[in-house]
Order: C-alpha cells, then structure tokens, then sequence
C-alpha cells in the first residue's frame, strides 16, 4: 500500500551522486564499504538505523535496488535482500511494481548499541521418540564454557558483588544484553530499561500483575498460541481472551472486539503455526496499541534460530514505547538456568522494577555475572551457531522422513525456531487415532488442535513437531515406526 499525504511518494528518488544536499541514503555508504562478508548485514543495520533516527522519513521513495546498487557500489542483490528484509520487519513497504518507500516506523531518537512439552519424556518410559516441542537440545548445552565463566566471575568478582543484587539484574549484564539484542534481534535496547528475570515466565508474571494494578481487566492471546501465556497472566487476575490468527497474523476486528489492552503475541516465529507476522498486520497492532493506549508483549521465544533467510528483527525496534520484548536463554542454552530479560517502555520501568524487588530481591548475581562473561566474551554466539548448525540438520531430517514415510504432507513453519507445523492428508487421520497409534510405538507427538480452538473439517492431522532435541537417526527412526504402526508403507 502506498503511503498517502506526503509529497516525495511521487517524486522521483534522486540516485547518492546527484545532488548537491546529501541524500538520506549517503548513510548507507560506509556500511557498502563494509568487508564483503558482513556487507549484507551492515546495509541492513544502516538502513533499519535511518529509518529510526528519523533520517529516512515515512515515505520517502528510496531507489530502485538496480540504482542504489550502482551508486554505493554493491551488488544489486544485497540491496534487494536489505528491502525485503527490511519489508517483512515493517521499516519499508514495497508496492510491486512501483517502489519501495519508508513505512511507519516510530521515531524514538533512540540508537539501538552496537499441554507440558517442557516435561521430556522420563528414561525407561517407553517413548523412543518425544517430538513434543519446547525443548532444545540439552546435550549441547555447554558445560566447559559454561564452567569457565563461573570460575573467572567467582574469582574476579569483589565481596560486595555477593550482596542483594540491583532488581533491575547486574549492570554488566544489562549492557551486554542490550548490545547483544540491539546487534542480533534489532530491538533498541537501553540497558535503563532492561530488567533480568527469571525467563519469559516470569516477564509474564511481572508485567500481569503491574496492568492488572493499573485496571487492566484482560490480555488477549494468540489462538492457536502458548497454553502457558493463558496460564501465566490468568494467575495474575487477568482474563485471557483467545483471538483467532491467519496466515498473516492477528486481525484488527476481534483485537478491538476483545477490550483488552494488552496482548501477547509472537511475531517473529508464530507458536506455534511458525508463520512471520506480515509487515502490515504488526503495523496494525502498533497502531491498535496506540489507539488505545495499551501495550503489546512480544515473547521472543526462539528469536536466535533462523535457517534459510535472515531474522525477521524484532518488533519492539518498530516502537519501544509500546511493546515489552522478552526473551530467556531457555532456548538457546537451557530452560534449568530460568535466566531471561525484558526491554521495557519507560512509562512501564519503575513499576515493573518495584514489583521484581518485591517478588524475590533481585535475580542470581552469579548466574547473571556468568552470562555476562558467556556473552561478552563471544562464547554465547559461539553456542549459537553450534546450535543452529545442528538443529538445521534435524530439522532436514524431519522434512525427510516426512517426505518418505507420510508423501503428501505439507510443512509449514521451516524457516525458523525449533519446530514445525505438518498438514497430513485426511488419509492418515483421524488425528486421535494417528496420536493414539504413534503413542503405542512410543512415538510422542501433538497435534495443533491442543494449542487453540479451531477444529478444521478437512480431516487433515496437523501436528506441531519438534525435532531439535532429537537426533536425525531418532527422528527418522520415530516417523517410520509410525507410519509402519499405521499401515501406511
Ligand atoms: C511460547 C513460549 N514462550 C515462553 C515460554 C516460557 O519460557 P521461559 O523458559 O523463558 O520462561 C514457553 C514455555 O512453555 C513457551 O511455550
């Protein structure tokens, strides 16, 4: 959609050489000066950082990818790849066939800085293959670093570190979070309003109860969504209103139905369909927060695990006066360590701050002094390319077996996180029985019925897998057992 009332959306881009004024997009040309392998990644964070700052205005025509190439010197493919990318995070809107213009994103004058699947199945349970999904692999989880932080931290830090932390979390940590999320999730991340916590729980936890003081009644939740988002902000005394998603993400119409003034949602990675919310429908949400002077929790479950195209940043990056970011390491080193952050609007901070310190005084200050070393020292992005490496093979695996064993399956939700959605034809079901079968071969699975109230007609067994805790032989091991258990070969 074309941006309206504004006068540039029909004048023509000028190109970086011809004009005497210095062009917004002089801005990119250090970043096309960038050594070739990390060129890609510094357009995109020049780009994102002008349309912040306000220097590329809501819109503004940029140039076509072709002249913009030629004038930084690039090629042309990088750009396109920074527009598109930049598209599906809501900074750019492209109208095909016409343009590329900058979209709504908010102005902050902010600079970012540089069911229970949680349970694995118990040894000796029978179940030789537990694709339940919410778990990382727990093997990978690495010890020897791990170790050697705690071991620099105790050694180095002085006595009085041992006291009742800051409840805000260390702020060493603080800092290196904010870094670390700004470069890897573009979220514009202050360390002032950075809280540590006790993972996405109880972020959860905290923000409920500081809107439930302030008289909101009810949090909307993603349908399908998390079971544990209901459960968390209902024990806070808030009533969780269920709101129906498509293939984009929520829909304006029973967002504004539901009352609330709040939701919890998951952008990024939907959980548990998989989709990337579209640039429009998270453009909608913002506004919707606006209209009603609420706010939007964004749980950034399994931000750090993207394999066939770049992240899709944030959305707290769009407008951080509205949306509470959150994230856990519960993913990307293990849910045991119940370490996680929150990025808050500042109207939200001293509120949210005061109910941590009345909560529990103050997170770990060895734990939080051990991430920070894992984090500063280049071992936490280290653990994630390991990761990544390795849940992208599973998840091959999975797409595989699938293939062999159930032809016909649609999967959805590829791209990113620790799990995908399967659409099995009607053939294979009915879903209770396929769940029934498989359990009976020691097979775990879940079905995406669980996870929300739509029960479509269709006959199809949509499952939600999780594969990264799995190893590629026991995936493809698990999927043949069913289908053998079926009848289906
Ligand atoms: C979608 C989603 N987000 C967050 C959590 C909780 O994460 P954390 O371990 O960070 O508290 C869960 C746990 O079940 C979840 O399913």
């Amino acid at each position: 959609m074309k941006p309206s009332g504004t006068t540039s959306t029909t004048a023509a881009a000028p190109s970086v050489r011809e004009t005497g004024a210095q062009p917004a997009w002089e801005v990119l040309l250090p970043a096309a000066g960038a050594p070739a392998r990390r060129r890609g990644r510094a357009l995109q964070e020049a780009l994102r950082e002008a349309v912040r700052s306000g220097r590329l205005t809501a819109g503004t025509r940029l140039p076509s990818s072709r002249a913009l190439a030629q004038d930084l010197g690039v090629s042309r493919g990088l750009v396109t790849e920074a527009y598109e990318q930049l598209t599906a995070e809501g900074y750019l809107r492209s109208d095909r066939g016409s343009g590329t213009w900058v979209g709504g994103a908010v102005r902050t004058g902010r600079t970012a800085p540089d069911p229970d699947p949680r349970t694995p199945a118990a040894p000796g349970s029978g179940v030789i293959a537990d694709f339940r999904p919410g778990t990382p692999d727990l093997s990978l989880f690495p010890r020897t670093a791990w170790a050697a932080a705690q071991r620099t931290v105790l050694s180095e830090l002085p006595h009085s570190a041992l006291g009742y932390p800051d409840p805000r979390g260390l702020p060493v940590l603080r800092s290196a979070l904010a870094a670390l999320l700004g470069r890897r999730r573009g979220v514009v991340a202050d360390p002032g309003r950075l809280v540590v916590c006790s993972g996405v729980a109880q972020a959860a936890t905290l923000l409920g109860s500081v809107l439930r003081a302030r008289g909101h009644h009810g949090v909307g939740v993603e349908d399908p969504g998390s079971p544990e988002h209901a459960r968390l902000f209902a024990a806070t005394g808030l009533d969780t209103v269920w709101l129906p998603l498509d293939e984009e993400g929520l829909r304006r119409a029973p967002l504004s139905r539901s009352g609330t003034r709040a939701v919890v949602v998951t952008p990024s990675h939907q959980f548990p369909s998989g989709i990337a919310w579209s640039a429009e429908r998270r453009g909608m949400l913002l506004d919707w927060a606006r209209s009603v002077d609420g706010y939007v929790c964004e749980d950034d479950y399994d931000g750090d695990f993207r394999y066939d195209r770049a992240p899709v940043g944030a959305l707290q990056g769009l407008d951080p006066e509205r949306v509470v970011y959150t994230g856990s390491v519960s993913k990307s080193l293990a849910p045991g360590l119940r370490l996680g952050w929150m990025v808050l609007p500042e109207s939200l901070v001293d509120e949210v701050v005061e109910r941590k310190r009345t909560m529990d005084l103050g997170h770990p200050a060895l734990d939080q002094a051990a991430l920070a070393h894992l984090v500063t020292s280049g071992g936490y992005d280290r653990q994630l390319r390991r990761c990544q490496r390795a849940y992208r093979e599973r998840r091959d695996a999975l797409l595989a077996a699938l293939d062999e064993h159930f032809p016909g399956t649609e999967v959805t939700g590829i791209a990113a996180g620790l799990h995908v959605i399967a659409r099995l034809p009607a053939r294979y079901g009915p879903t209770r029985r396929f769940l029934e079968v498989a359990a009976g071969v020691g097979v775990a699975l879940r079905s995406l019925e669980e996870y929300g109230t739509a029960r479509p007609a269709d006959g199809a067994v949509r499952l939600v897998v999780g594969y990264a805790h799995l190893t590629p032989a026991t995936i493809t091991a698990g999927m043949r057992r069913t289908a053998e258990a079926l009848g289906t070969r």
